[in-house]
């Protein structure tokens, strides 16, 4: 995160956030790596490697626009079936990264977490993964999770279990599982449900990503693949994004007066602390 920031850019970060409404937590599903190598007669490792860039881009952008929580999906349960060459490629460039990036993240204040079924992971990137984990936990500029052979379905099945061992112990009742109990069972019980989800490649579907989470995200197709995704795309869908009314189920009339009652109150708590 050495790189000089440019004054346009500057610019276009601050017009976004003059608007005052930067989704909370941003997830992406980083496709496309294979089509964007072969496009170029490479071979798809090569894409995986160029991924890396946007990686970095992306990051440095989401924590310098004060987006607090970024989620990644790296790699899937089902992506375990890819040929063995290429699941072993990615490990390898997992570790890399890791070994390379965690010191700039560090000292950039981002704290690092991961969902997935971690104890599938080879050991050496384990090791990496919680050592990386510790180094960054009291950082509090944004938290970078990464899914790491995460799918939802594979979170929902373990919270399911979760939960059916807390009734057998009797700890609770089957009239207790709600909402929030539920939302506790799952791996991303420390974030906050994501307000944007991004997916490159131009494809639309959701490959198993936080099926639980996503109930209510604003949802953002790229047109590109990953390998080209940089800053200037995620400031699109960040715009795009910001001309939605997002209405959870309710009608237009009661989001616009739920806005204005919480104008009023801090505008309220402003004059209050003026005077105090
Ligand atoms: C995303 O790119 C990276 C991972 C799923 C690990 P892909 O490898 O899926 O690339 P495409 O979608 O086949 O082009
Ligand atoms: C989703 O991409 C998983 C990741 C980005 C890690 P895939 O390439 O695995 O999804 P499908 O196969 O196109 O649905
Ligand atoms: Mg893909």
């Amino acid at each position: 995160m050495l790189k000089i920031q440019t004054k346009e850019d500057i610019n276009q970060q601050e017009a976004l956030k003059s608007r005052g409404n930067i989704p909370i937590h941003i997830a992406v599903i980083m496709d496309g790596n294979g089509r964007w190598a072969k496009s170029k007669g490479l071979p798809r490792v090569a894409g995986h490697r160029q991924g890396v860039e946007s990686v970095r881009d992306i990051v440095e952008a989401c924590a310098q626009l004060g987006v607090k929580y970024l989620t990644l999906f790296a790699f899937s349960t089902e992506n375990w079936k890819r040929p063995k060459d290429e699941v072993s490629t990615l490990m390898r460039l997992l570790l890399k990264s890791l070994r390379d990036e965690t010191d700039e993240l560090h000292q950039n204040n981002i704290k690092l977490q991961a969902i997935g079924d971690i104890d599938s992971l080879p050991h050496e990137v384990q090791k990496e993964l919680y050592e990386a984990f510790k180094k960054t936990e009291h950082n509090t500029r944004m938290t970078l999770n990464l899914a790491l052979s995460y799918s939802g379905r594979w979170d929902i099945l373990r919270a399911v279990k979760k939960i059916s061992e807390m009734i057998s112990q009797h700890e609770i009742k089957p009239a207790d599982i709600n909402e929030k109990l539920f939302g506790e069972c799952l791996t991303t019980y420390q974030l906050p449900d994501p307000d944007l989800l991004i997916r490159t490649s131009g494809e639309f579907r959701i490959s198993n990503f936080l099926l639980w989470e996503i109930a209510y995200a604003e949802i953002f197709i790229a047109d590109v693949f990953w390998p080209d995704f940089r800053r200037n795309h995620l400031y699109r869908a960040i715009e795009n994004y910001q001309k939605r009314e997002r209405r959870f189920g309710l009608v237009s009339e009661q989001i616009k007066q739920i806005k204005t009652n919480e104008k009023i109150q801090r505008d309220t708590s402003k004059k209050i602390q003026a005077v105090l």
